[in-house]
């Protein structure tokens, strides 16, 4: 399966920061043959970081979406809009998003589902919280994420990525271990095939604190098909390292 590393800046960066972030990443050598790459600047800048990577092979993503396509939804933006900044992807559920917005499940999936029908790649992302985990919950947690958001979409397989991102890993410097990460991804694979009632072949990577030391540790283990970075993604040098990693 091919690797896909992605970026993402969260709230961070002006628009000067943004784009010089862009034009320096785009004259570097990557192989794309081997890997996608993927940046998720904030809303702001989607259709301008687009433009800027039209002729390249970098994607670019959104990291939320509304549910609906348009209407009075003030500051909401939809999955029409994203594809009409010529953005691919879009990442739904993320922790911060369902932690600190108090995302629902039921919102997670009407996000996937509008997402999906308007032609956008959906990411979703999944992951237990420290508590969970500490009282052995972190595969109930995450087969109620994944069967919650995705029932039924089975036409969609090949549309959609699932991001695995430990809530207690996430900017914490406190990475999982490569070994404990895989058979989170295994399972996770596993209950895509028995909600699906296919091998999905859908790819799953692994986001919380991935840094340029530890990258090609996780992408050398099985099951984990890329990389979802956030604080390391910030400085283009730094990204690249982990891009380069395998
Ligand atoms: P950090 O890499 O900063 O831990 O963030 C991970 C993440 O949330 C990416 O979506």
């Amino acid at each position: 399966m091919k690797k896909i590393i992605a970026a993402n800046w969260k709230m961070h960066k002006t628009y000067e920061e943004a784009i010089s972030y862009v034009k320096e990443i785009k004259g570097k050598n990557i192989d794309f043959e081997k890997k996608d790459v993927l940046i998720y600047p904030p809303f702001l800048y989607l259709c301008e970081v687009s433009r800027l990577l039209e002729d390249s092979n970098i994607k670019v993503g959104a990291q939320n979406v509304y549910f609906e396509k348009k209407g009075a939804f003030t500051g909401e933006i939809s999955p029409v809009m994203i594809k009409s900044c010529k953005a691919d992807y879009v990442l739904i559920g993320h922790s911060e998003r369902r932690h600190i917005f108090k995302e629902s499940d039921e919102l997670i999936r009407k996000k996937v589902i509008s997402s999906l029908e308007e032609g956008l790649r959906v990411m979703l992302c999944v992951g237990e919280t420290l508590e969970e985990r500490e009282s052995q919950l972190t595969f109930n947690v995450i087969e109620s994420q994944i069967k919650l958001a995705l029932a039924g979409l089975e036409d969609y397989a090949d549309k959609l990525e699932i991001a695995y991102e430990p809530v207690w890993a996430i900017g914490t410097g406190k990475s999982a271990n490569p070994e404990d990460a895989s058979r989170v991804h295994a399972f996770i694979k596993d209950t895509l095939k028995e909600l699906f009632k296919k091998d999905a072949n859908v790819r799953v990577l692994y986001g919380g604190s991935v840094n340029s030391q530890n990258a090609k540790d996780f992408l050398s283990a099985p099951n984990i098909d890329g990389l979802l970075v956030g604080g390391a993604s910030l400085e283009p040098n730094t990204f690249l390292e982990i891009i380069n990693a395998f």
